[in-house]
Parts: structure tokens; sequence; C-alpha cells
């Protein structure tokens, strides 16, 4: 079910060489180098600011890069033409912050949403799979209501169903437990676990839940006034050297909140 997407087991389905990213003249990422590997959750660190969702957008191919190359299950994103485009996107899932459901739509309408417009299914079999995605995330049922008749947490899940409604193999969630109290977190932690345990998704995350990198985190990349200063396993994060990512985890561990 899941469309297994790159030919080359090994190969990245996503990588940035030597991204360079600015806002107009203001460089906020420098000489980033980064792959994602199938089958992980990618957790991506660092401090407010330091360009977390901008490496995220360069992924997405929101953003172009002012020097570097994105590439996106093994193409070179901005040398594809339109329909090339429309093909990969297709092929991610993206869970932003601020990506919030549409408010007068139900919770099943919003998950229609990328069906909608990328698929010419009938309304009956896009009935269908909303009704799956939102049982996939514990949602069984709620298809009519709205947003607002949810919680912060089931709205979540909602918007993680919508990302996931065409199948791709590969999925980008910013901060997806902002605001959301630790059980809410621990439960959308344990979905993201079986998403990749069990219909195999690659993910890439940024979170500052120390809790929750502990829990879902294969691999850490940690960026740090633009630069990616860390990458390796999260056990290795856990115990390196490198100031800035130790620092994190020490501050992180005598936080109450975390
Ligand atoms: N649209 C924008 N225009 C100009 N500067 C921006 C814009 N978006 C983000 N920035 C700046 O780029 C830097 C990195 O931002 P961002 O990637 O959002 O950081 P993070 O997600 O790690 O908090 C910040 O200094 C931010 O102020
Ligand atoms: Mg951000």
């Amino acid at each position: 079910m899941t469309n297994n997407s790159s030919n080359i087991p090994n190969e990245p389905l996503a990588r940035v060489t030597n991204l360079t990213a600015a806002y107009q003249d203001r460089v906020v990422l420098e000489n980033v180098s980064l792959d994602v590997i199938p089958g992980e959750i990618l957790v991506i660190l660092g401090t407010s600011g330091c360009g977390k969702t901008t490496l995220l957008k360069h992924f997405i191919g929101l953003m172009k890069p002012a020097e570097g190359n994105v590439e996106l299950f093994g193409e070179d994103w901005w040398l594809l033409d339109e329909p090339e485009r429309e093909s990969i996107i297709q092929r991610i899932g993206v869970l932003f912050q601020n990506g919030a459901l549409l408010g007068s739509r139900s919770m099943g309408a919003n998950v229609a949403v990328p069906l909608e417009q990328h698929t010419n299914l009938p309304d009956t079999v896009i009935d269908r799979v909303v009704k799956m995605k939102l049982r996939k995330v514990g949602l069984r049922g709620m298809e009519k209501l709205l947003p607002s008749e949810l919680s912060g947490g089931m709205r979540k899940r909602a918007a993680l169903a919508r990302a996931m409604a065409l199948d791709p193999p590969l999925i980008f969630c910013d901060e997806p437990s902002a605001g959301l109290d630790p059980a809410t977190t621990y439960n959308l932690d344990r979905l993201l676990l079986d998403l990749r345990d069990n219909l195999g998704l690659t993910m890439v995350v940024v979170t500052h839940e120390t809790a929750s990198i502990r829990r879902i985190a294969d691999r850490i990349a940690f960026l740090d006034e633009g630069k990616l200063i860390f990458t390796g396993p999260l056990e290795d994060a856990l115990t390196t050297d490198i100031e800035p990512v130790s620092e994190f985890f020490k501050m992180a561990g005598e936080s109450v909140n975390s």
C-alpha cells in the first residue's frame, strides 16, 4: 500500500547538498548537506530562529536555494518541470505548525482536500479513503465534526490524516506537538512510530520536546546559527561533546516541562 518511492534501496528519499538559504540578503542556512534515509525518523533540532523551518521549506520545494541543491526521490527539484513536480508533491506529506485545518469544513472535508485537488477519484471513493485515514489516526467516525469541536491533539491527528491522504512515503512535520500536553504528545509520538513501523513511512520532524525526541528519533540533525553542527544517531547526540548539542540536552534534562 505504500508507494515505495526510490528504486535503489538505500538511496536517500530527500537530500540537500551544500544548501545556503537566504531571505533577500540575509543568509540563514550555510552550506548544509543532509540526507533523509528511507524508514527513519530524522529529528531536526536547534534553538528558535536557527533555520529549522527554513530547512523544511527547502526540502519540500517551497523555497529556492540561494546556493546548493535539493533532491527529492533522486530528482533535482529545481530542474524539474511542472508535471514532474506535481507528481513528486503527491509523494510528500506536510504537517506544518501553522498549516491549520480549514475551520469551516468538517474533519472529513479537510482530509479530502488533497484527494480532491490531486486525484479524479469519485466522491464515494474519497469518502472511503477519508474514513480509513481518520481511523488510522484514531478519529474513527469523527468526519462530520468541525475542527473547533475537537481538542488540540485531535486536530493535530486530523492534520496528519490529511498529510497522509495520498499515501506519501515521506512526511515532514514542523513542531507537531507544539501546544500539546505531555499525554497528548505521547499519543502523537506513538502514532508517528506506528506509521514508521507499520507503513514504513519516513519522517522528518522538527521538535523541541526532549521526551518526544528520545521516543521517536532515529537520527538527529542539529542546527546552530545556520550551520549543521551534528548529524548522527540519537545515542550519539545524547553523549556528544559538541557543545550546543550537549547543552541542549543538559538544559532540557533540567527543565521541568520536558
Ligand atoms: N519570511 C521571512 N523573511 C525574512 N526572514 C525570515 C523569514 N522567515 C524566517 N526568517 C528568519 O530566518 C531565520 C530562521 O527562521 P526559521 O527557519 O523560521 O527558524 P526556526 O524554525 O528554527 O525557528 C530567523 O532569524 C527568522 O527570523
Ligand atoms: Mg520553525
